[in-house]
């Protein structure tokens, strides 16, 4: 028996320095789409998944939060599954960099590198932060300070490993400009590889630091850790086992036929990647997408007033598949696309519930009404049902051409054209007119069944988009798994003759716009002057004992100051009424601590003691949000520290 042919397609692995929004869903969704796809064409698929888990940034955001590195992502991983879960995205394997198999294939890859002469010992050369213990690049500092804490930083330099990108410039332009491959699309970024980064001759890579330890260790080199990229890019294969013994699906599977992602990590993709595979003597893979952005009021991300954009809440109230179909289709790749829940609704009502629904709808009622629900064999076919049937048949091609190169855009609005051709079928032939003449019923059959097997057809083009919809019309047209496989989408008449129909569930409800766009105001609340903050969405009620539990008090600042090698943390003595106590807050970017000294606060002074950069901190200091930062909560000199705040 022939072998199935096999596809691998995988997203970037995120960085779990955040919860996953919106925009983290684009990439995973259209991978997700082509992946489900390709299997209903029968092949072998690995669509694989992940999470960027190392670096300065998390190792940063641990320590903040007084918790391990593992234990931060641990959290953050759980919620990206979360959203995949909810969004119906079925990969096959999801791969963690701080996997033991990925840990071990990136040593090995490290230790081949070294020895075959492509990574060498050096040093970094940066700008450094001392507090931060932070290296930058001097495009990364703010006003040419550091953009962490805005402290000032010195020239340092520390031992590291550099991989030899600088060598593989014209063998990297080569394979940018093969015609026959076509390596990166689209194609207008292929220009901006090689006259940015190419033409003005490549660095070499930094792959190792000292200053980072959240990272996977060097094994010959105590002290030192792999660096960002090599980490991240090699997830490609040691999820498929390369140089490692966990998985053996190397072989089958490299190389990748896609890689997707959004454009600002092309880059790393289409010259740092096959460079360090050029190095290693493996296989390229075929082909890298960039998408542009999903951008929200003008690239900012805004919760503000009805522009509410957490994927959980539009799948809870609009349904997965709707927001799975409106990304998908409204996204034209290459190109940055605004999202907008008003544009998100009318979307669903003038595709979904008009067009798809109200066909489903109407045709079913019909077969209802006329034939008791079951067609009769007998059927009329005419010269009047070609225009349909040609469009239809033209259709899996291109849905497939256009999904598999990322213009899913392109081709959902061609699917769409062909179902309001059904629905402009139903108005030329008139059945409600058939239906009053007996000698017509023939006719009447033919012109339903063409309807419901246009249902079926188009249906199974938009299953890899809306994997929860299609099943629903399948059952509700009467189709069956011989005739809803994509094979049977190219074929006419594929439903039984003598097909019955049940009436089902409305697929998508209309949608009152301004109504849903009032409820959701009412939901995440924001004056007009907050447009544009970061309003977290409200939290659900909770009982009054939650309330009552915690011991809210005013305390007075004794003393105050910063803590060592924190950017982040002041530390207090207040006293809180009965005594002192030492407490921490993570408000030293936005306080001198000289000007809170004296100051009356609002403090939580039963929370259990907690651990900060090796400091315990007795309560938490109650701060507002304001602006990019925070304002301590403050009563005026009257209010005796230790009164009760309720
Ligand atoms: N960890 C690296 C990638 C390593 S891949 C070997 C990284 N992580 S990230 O969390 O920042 O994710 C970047 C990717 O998230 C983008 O390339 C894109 O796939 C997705 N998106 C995040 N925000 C996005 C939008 N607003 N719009 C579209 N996609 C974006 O970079």
């Amino acid at each position: 028996m022939a072998e199935k042919k096999t596809f691998y397609i995988t997203t970037p692995i995120y960085y779990p320095s955040g919860n996953p929004h919106i925009g983290h869903c684009y990439s995973t969704l259209a991978c997700d789409a082509i992946a489900r796809m390709k299997r209903m064409q029968g092949y072998d698929v690995m669509f694989s998944t992940g999470t960027d888990e190392h670096g300065q940034k998390i190792e940063k955001k641990a320590i903040e939060m007084g918790v391990t590195p593992k234990a931060y992502v641990d959290d953050i991983v759980a919620n990206f599954k979360k959203l995949w879960a909810t969004l119906g995205i079925k990969y096959d394997r999801y791969v963690r960099t701080t996997d033991d198999y990925h840990i071990k294939t990136v040593q090995n890859m490290f230790e081949k590198l070294y020895k075959d002469g492509y990574i060498y010992k050096s040093e970094y050369k940066g700008k450094y932060c001392t507090p931060c213990e932070s290296f930058w690049t001097e495009s990364q500092l703010v006003d040419g300070k550091c953009p962490d804490c805005g402290r000032e930083v010195t020239e340092a330099s520390e031992e590291a490993y550099f991989f030899k990108l600088s060598e593989f410039g014209p063998k990297l332009k080569e394979l940018l400009l093969d015609p026959e491959k076509n390596f990166l699309e689209p194609k207008s970024r292929v220009n901006e590889m090689i006259n940015n980064f190419i033409e003005p001759g490549l660095q070499d890579l930094c792959v190792s630091r000292t200053s980072v330890k959240w990272g996977i260790p060097v094994t010959f080199d105590e002290g030192h850790y792999v660096y960002v990229w090599m980490d991240a890019l090699t997830n490609y294969i040691s999820l498929l086992g390369f140089m490692n013994d966990t998985y053996n699906d190397y072989e089958k599977y490299w190389p990748a036929d896609m890689h997707v992602m959004a454009k600002e990590i092309v880059r790393f993709h289409s010259l740092i990647w096959p460079a360090f595979l050029m190095a290693l003597g493996e296989p390229l893979p075929k082909k890298i997408y960039g998408h542009g952005w999903i951008t929200f009021d003008g690239g900012k991300m805004s919760k503000s007033k009805g522009n509410v954009i957490d994927p959980f809440v539009l799948c809870e109230r609009y349904g997965v598949d709707a927001l799975r179909y409106h990304l998908l289709r409204e996204m034209v790749f290459g190109s940055d696309c605004p999202y907008s829940n008003e544009q998100m609704f009318a979307r669903i009502n003038s595709d979904l519930a008009n067009d798809l629904g109200n066909l489903v709808s109407r045709t079913t009622a019909m077969v209802i009404k006329y034939f008791d629900g079951t067609l009769p064999e007998e059927k009329e076919f005419t010269e009047a049902d070609n225009d349909l049937l040609e469009q239809l048949d033209v259709l899996p091609d291109f849905v497939s051409e256009t999904f598999e190169t990322m213009r899913f855009s392109e081709g959902l609005a061609k699917i769409f054209s062909v179902i309001a051709r059904a629905n402009k079928y139903i108005d030329e032939n008139e059945p409600w007119k058939l239906a009053k003449d007996d000698t017509a019923k023939p006719r009447l059959a033919a012109v339903l069944y063409n309807l419901l097997d246009a249902i079926r057809r188009v249906a199974i083009l938009l299953e890899p988009v809306m994997p929860h919809t299609s099943p629903k019309i399948f059952e509700q047209i009467g189709a069956d798994e011989s005739n809803t496989t994509w094979e049977a989408s190219k074929a006419r008449h594929a439903l039984a003759a003598a097909v019955t129909v049940t009436k089902g569930e409305v697929l998508f409800p209309r949608i009152d716009i301004d109504k849903e766009i009032d409820e959701l105001n009412k939901m995440f609340p924001a004056a007009e002057e907050e447009k544009g903050k970061d309003l977290e969405p409200l939290k659900p009620l909770t009982k009054f004992d939650n309330f009552a539990a915690l011991d809210l008090r005013a305390v007075k600042v004794l003393s105050c100051e910063k803590v060592e090698k924190s950017d982040k943390l002041l530390k207090f003595k207040v006293d809180d009424g009965f005594g002192e106590r030492q407490v921490l807050s993570g408000i030293a970017k936005y306080y001198k601590p000289e000007e809170l000294v004296g100051k009356t606060l609002a403090m939580i002074v039963n929370l259990e003691p907690r651990k900060m950069m090796g400091l315990e901190s007795n309560g938490m200091i109650l701060s507002v949000k304001y602006g990019d930062g925070y304002r301590v909560v403050e009563f005026d000199d009257s209010v005796l520290p230790g009164s009760d705040i309720s």
